[in-house]
């Protein structure tokens, strides 16, 4: 079977646009033509400079948000445009988000017990050992289910309500689970912890885990594929070792070449600045004959033009 086949979800030229104002439009393209695949027992990671559009491939994948163009398909089956509760529903059952901001995710009137069950109400009503599951799965992130469930949201810290989050995906035994930018709310001494977990969880259960970062170290460190975002752009993915070893497109260059080596002294030098990055990718997709994205060697894919999206206004 080839890889293709086995990708748990797909997404196609998938494309976001958002408008603000109201007599004068004004039109963000928050992603633009991404085509990226996740696959079961694999961490990918979504690595971009902050305003990217990383949160909102997130959001994309989540179904938090209609894209604008493009297709999303999740076991193969077109889920782009579902509308019909029930399918919905079934998707949502079947994946996970954990934010950088895990408050905006639960109800704060509700003690964390009472979301738990709400959560089997709605998705696992014939559970009948479900202590015995929530406790396991608190544990399975070291959360101490005396300690948490009687407890509202706000009287537990950020980093609390992530792994309250993982578990909550443990318990449901989702099939994808996207981690936005988890780490700032981590403190220093769980940080590797959670980590380590998400990427076991991620072997052991076979969830494909969608990893959001702007760290390319941490990207490198967790993930076995990786999808390098520039200004909406896909512009590289492929095989973390393959990417990071031997980055091809001019942005995913600087942007590695940018990271301060922790053995080396800041190079100023290497600082980043937007307008050669500008200049040597306008450059780069003048210089080559090819469309859309190539693939330079296998599993490893490069934008070598932008692909324009279609008319929107
Ligand atoms: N709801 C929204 N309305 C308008 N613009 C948005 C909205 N969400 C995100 N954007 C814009 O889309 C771009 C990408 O944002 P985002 O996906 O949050 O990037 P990242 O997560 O990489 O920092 C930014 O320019 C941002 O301002
Ligand atoms: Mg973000």
């Amino acid at each position: 079977m080839s890889e293709e086949n086995k990708a748990i979800l797909k997404a196609e030229g998938l494309t976001k646009i958002f408008s603000s104002g109201i007599i004068n439009k004004e039109y963000t393209v928050a992603v633009n033509n991404a085509s990226f695949e996740l696959y079961p027992g694999k961490v990918t990671s979504l690595v971009g400079e902050s305003g990217s559009g990383k949160t909102t491939v997130g959001r994309l994948i989540l179904k938090l948000i209609e894209p604008t163009a493009g297709k999303i398909f999740f076991k193969g089956q077109d889920i782009t445009d579902i509308e019909d509760r029930d399918t919905k529903k079934e998707y949502y059952r079947q994946i996970q988000g954990v934010f950088q901001d895990p408050f905006s995710s639960f109800n704060p009137l509700f003690k964390i017990n009472r979301i738990f069950d709400i959560l089997f109400r709605e998705f696992e009503p014939e559970t009948k050992n479900r202590e015995e599951l929530i406790s396991q799965s608190l544990e399975e992130v070291n959360l101490n289910p005396d300690r948490i469930l009687d407890k509202y949201p706000h009287q537990l810290s950020g980093g609390q309500l992530q792994r309250l989050l993982i578990a909550r995906a443990l318990l449901l035994d989702v099939d994808i689970l996207v981690a936005d930018e988890i780490i700032s709310m981590l403190d220093a001494s769980t940080k590797m912890g959670v980590l380590n977990l998400l990427v076991d969880i991620c072997r052991d259960k076979g969830m494909a885990v969608l990893f959001i970062t702007h760290d390319l170290n941490l990207g490198y460190y967790l993930s076995d594929d990786t999808l390098i975002l520039h200004e909406g752009n896909l512009v590289e993915r492929g095989a973390t070792t393959k990417v990071y070893e031997n980055p091809y497109h001019p942005y995913t260059q600087m942007l590695f070449d940018s990271v301060p080596d922790i053995e080396e002294k800041w190079d100023r030098s290497k600082e980043f600045i937007p307008e050669q990055i500008i200049e040597a990718v306008e450059e780069f997709y003048q210089n080559n004959d090819e469309e859309g994205y190539k693939e330079v060697e296998e599993n490893h894919f490069v934008l070598m033009s932008i692909l324009e999206t279609e008319n929107y206004k």
